[in-house]
């Protein structure tokens, strides 16, 4: 029996839906109380990369737990904290190589983004405070970090309370006037950002913050191969700090543990989340290196962005249980391998009416739809193509994630799939023909 509002005394996360009571969650499968099975197309919310139901994971963190389950990070370091930071000083990128613990992505990103103005104040750069950000894009959802996203949806009643965030356009090349048929477009190449900074003037500049490969916001689009070096040569030019929004893309979750990897590009300032702990805890992460950290180090003497949780146990301790079952079962490469499988099957799908587009890379997929393929004219708003798609999927029991207004800040549909890194291929097929059967249902009713 599906729970809806006012009937419990739970504040769901929608007060006009109903939600199933999920009772178990085994391998990519959930299980809700009258026993239907759902297949987790998406990890939730790209979170469970490991799959569900992992009992190393599950007691490590209970051991954790058993032992001290929490002390304030203000006073004490713990193992695990010790631990984890040792293994993502491991796999991180060039000199990334502190790490500060939080429980979400929009903390992190917050507490990163602070990082960044602290950085510059420290050292005698006071003027530097502007953040730019790319359009589409999502940072979380407090208000720094809702100020730095772009999703109009998430911000219109809150505008009163936001910065002013000047912008570039995402790479996004199935929206680009130029199709991505312009080698030398400057919003596919990345070029653009240095307009945009000689515009506000660098000297006013803390940071730039963009996802090194699309999350929900430009559904999986993946920037061309010298994007990022691009943007990595105009913040050195003008003393810009990049920051790296990994919360979605990170972890693994396109076939390589930074995204930034195949790139060769490494951020001043790193974040990650969701996937990282495969969601048996809350947890998130800043990734710094020495040469921003001793700033404050040699100045004030810490990051002002003290919270309870921060580097607590029990959180810790599941990112590196989680870590560490990656590894040993080698899921990051696994991920590229069934990523490629996914995509081969997905394109499928290309030839159904109303599929724009299917992109992504490992195991994150995002497909466009529109009203019109040839001009790609998105559906009008009014007509909720994703949600009623992603009802329908979830009645074919597969879970997506949708996101809409990619297209103009309004219009615009899509949703995304970001399966745990266990997946078969059987299951995979699985993907492919319950997401057939819920557009066939979804074009049956227009
Ligand atoms: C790119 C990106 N950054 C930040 C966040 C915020 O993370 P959280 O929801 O854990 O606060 C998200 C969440 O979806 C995200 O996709």
């Amino acid at each position: 029996m599906a729970r809806r509002y006012p009937d419990t005394h739970v504040l769901y996360r929608h007060l006009t839906r109903e939600f199933p009571l999920i009772v178990k969650g085994e391998g990519c499968w959930l299980i809700d109380e009258d026993g239907r099975r759902y297949l987790d197309g998406c990890g939730g919310a790209y979170v469970a990369s490991l799959g569900h139901g992992v009992t190393e994971v599950v007691d490590a963190v209970s051991a954790q737990i058993r032992s001290v389950a929490y002390v304030s990070g203000m006073s004490f370091t713990n193992r695990a904290a010790e631990t984890l930071a040792d293994l993502m000083a491991g796999l991180a990128l060039g000199d990334l190589g502190h790490f500060y613990f939080l429980s979400s992505g929009s903390d992190a990103v917050e507490a990163a983004l602070k990082l960044a103005r602290q950085y510059w104040v420290e050292r005698g750069h006071p003027g530097k405070s502007v953040i730019v950000a790319p359009e589409p894009g999502y940072h979380g959802n407090t208000l720094l970090t809702l100020s730095a996203g772009a999703r109009q949806h998430y911000r219109k009643y809150f505008e009163p309370w936001l910065l002013d965030v000047p912008r570039i356009p995402a790479p996004y090349e199935y929206r680009c006037p130029c199709r991505g048929a312009d080698q030398s477009c400057p919003r596919c190449s990345g070029a653009v950002l240095e307009k945009t900074l000689l515009r506000i003037g660098p000297e006013k500049v803390a940071a730039f913050i963009a996802e090194p490969v699309g999350g929900s916001s430009t559904g999986a689009s993946v920037p061309r191969p010298g994007y990022w070096r691009t943007i990595r040569e105009i913040c050195d030019r003008h003393q810009v700090l990049w920051i790296s929004d990994e919360v979605l893309v990170g972890a693994g979750r396109t076939g390589t543990w930074s995204a930034l990897e195949p790139y060769g590009a490494v951020p001043d300032i790193q974040v990650m989340g969701k996937g990282i702990s495969g969601g048996y805890a809350p947890l998130a992460s800043v990734a710094v290196p020495r040469r921003i950290a001793d700033v404050l180090a040699r100045g004030s003497g810490a990051l002002l962005h003290a919270q309870t949780f921060s580097h607590t146990p029990m959180m810790c301790a599941a990112g590196v249980a989680a870590i560490q079952y990656l590894r040993d079962h080698e899921l990051v490469s696994r991920c590229a391998t069934m990523g490629r499988v996914l995509h081969r099957e997905l394109g499928a799908l290309r030839a159904l009416p109303h599929v724009g587009d299917i992109r992504g890379r490992g195991l994150l997929a995002g497909i466009e739809f529109v009203a019109d393929k040839e001009s790609r004219a998105p559906f009008p708003r009014a007509a909720r193509f994703a949600e009623r798609f992603t009802s329908a999927a979830q009645q074919a029991g597969l879970m997506v994630w949708p996101n809409i207004g990619h297209a103009d800040g309004t219009d615009g549909d899509l949703v995304m799939l970001a399966p745990p890194f266990i997946i078969s291929e059987e299951e995979i097929g699985e993907i492919v023909a319950r997401f057939r059967t819920a557009l066939n249902n979804v074009n049956g009713e227009q």
